[in-house]
């Protein structure tokens, strides 16, 4: 079976756009990757990348002034088997409430967005199980939905978590609320899991606990994870595979240890410059320089240029880098590997 047939979710030419008052922003522009069932693919750049409107598109959780440009194409397997265009859907596809929590779920940085503040944690893991009888074995009983829950909430780490079923919210210490978001997001047993920025807000300690948590987890349910993060040092320890956003489009790709040992992309190595390093005795951020441009004003070339060290007058400004395989399964969208074998 080739690597494309195996994808649990194929992702090409993804590009989304907002309507503003200046007229269309194209805030996301011909993504694409694979992701193979059980394989946690890192999605990484700075704030205003494109990695949240890339990754909500798949659930189709866009505001009303997005639209998913034609030629987008998301392809998700079902658990039935079924292929399913993600990017064809209507917004009131009745299929979509099936995708979202059932087939694919969705963590963010801040729980309280994932909860609703009026019912207990209990109540909304419940009715999670109720909505998607097609993803956890048949419709169960109250008791059944109860028991579930409490297992699941046990299962995160949360101390007494019979207790903690009939909580609000609101109740729970940060860190808890946390591992309840993740709990009420793998009741489900979803085949993929987008973590948002999950343990960005997170204290170092707090975010080393609760990526290990997520390892586990991932492990244990054999799912898919897409992980997005700004943090270089989170994909080194929880992605299978990284690519690299910048100003909306994938700059680079492939294994993430080999594209943390041998990055090509100027700004894939920037980004790992401003990483702490622990041998400099004190933590030593060297930032990236210049500010990420708004897509408003989408530099004409490579988009990276105005802040790459490295830029070719001339040449760099003027068209898009071609998309070059540097390695195994590791691309780069950079006119200096160009010559090695670009297309
Ligand atoms: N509701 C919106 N209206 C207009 N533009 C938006 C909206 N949401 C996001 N964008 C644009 O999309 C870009 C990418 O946003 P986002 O995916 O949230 O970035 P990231 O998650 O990487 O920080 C932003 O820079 C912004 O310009
Ligand atoms: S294409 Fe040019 S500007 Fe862009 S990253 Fe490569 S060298 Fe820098
Ligand atoms: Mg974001």
């Amino acid at each position: 079976m080739s690597a494309a047939a195996a994808a649990l979710l194929r992702v090409r030419d993804l590009t989304v756009d907002f309507r503003t008052d200046e007229g269309w922003v194209r805030a996301v522009e011909e993504v694409g990757f694979d992701l193979r069932p059980g394989r946690t693919l890192g999605l990484v750049g700075e704030s205003g990348s494109g990695k949240s409107v890339s990754t909500r598109a798949l659930v189709r959780l866009l505001p009303a002034s997005a639209r998913i440009a034609p030629g987008s194409s998301m392809r998700f397997r079902l658990r039935s088997g079924e292929e399913m265009e993600i990017a064809a859907l209507s917004p009131r596809d009745r299929r979509l409430r099936r995708l979202r929590g059932g087939e694919i779920a969705l963590i963010f940085q801040e729980p309280m967005a994932a909860f609703s503040p009026v019912y207990t944690i209990g109540h909304q893991m419940c009715e999670a199980l109720f909505a998607h009888p097609e993803a956890v074995g048949g419709r169960l009983s109250r008791a059944e939905a109860r028991e579930r829950a409490v297992e699941m909430l046990a299962r995160v780490g949360i101390a007494n978590p019979a207790l903690r079923f009939d909580q609000y919210p609101f109740e729970l210490s940060g860190g808890m609320r946390q591992r309840a978001m993740i709990a009420l997001a793998l009741i489900t047993r979803p085949q993929l899991l987008i973590a948002d920025e999950p343990t960005t807000a997170l204290d170092v300690t707090l975010q080393a606990q609760i990526l290990d948590l997520m390892q586990e987890l991932r492990a244990e349910f054999g799912m898919a994870m897409i992980f997005i993060t700004h943090d270089m040092a989170v994909i080194a320890q929880i992605a299978d595979e990284v690519a690299v956003m910048y100003l909306g489009r994938i700059v680079e790709s492939g294994p993430a240890r080999e594209v943390l040992r041998r990055p090509k992309h100027p700004y894939t190595q920037a980004l790992l410059r401003a990483l702490p390093r622990p041998e400099a005795g004190r933590r030593r951020l060297v930032p990236v320089p210049g500010d990420i441009p708004s897509p408003r004003e989408r530099p004409a070339g490579c988009p990276f240029h105005p802040r790459c060290a490295h830029r070719l007058p001339g040449r760099c400004d003027r068209a898009l880098p071609p998309v070059v395989e540097v390695g195994d399964g590791h691309r780069v969208a950079c006119v200096l590997f160009a010559e090695e074998g670009g297309r």
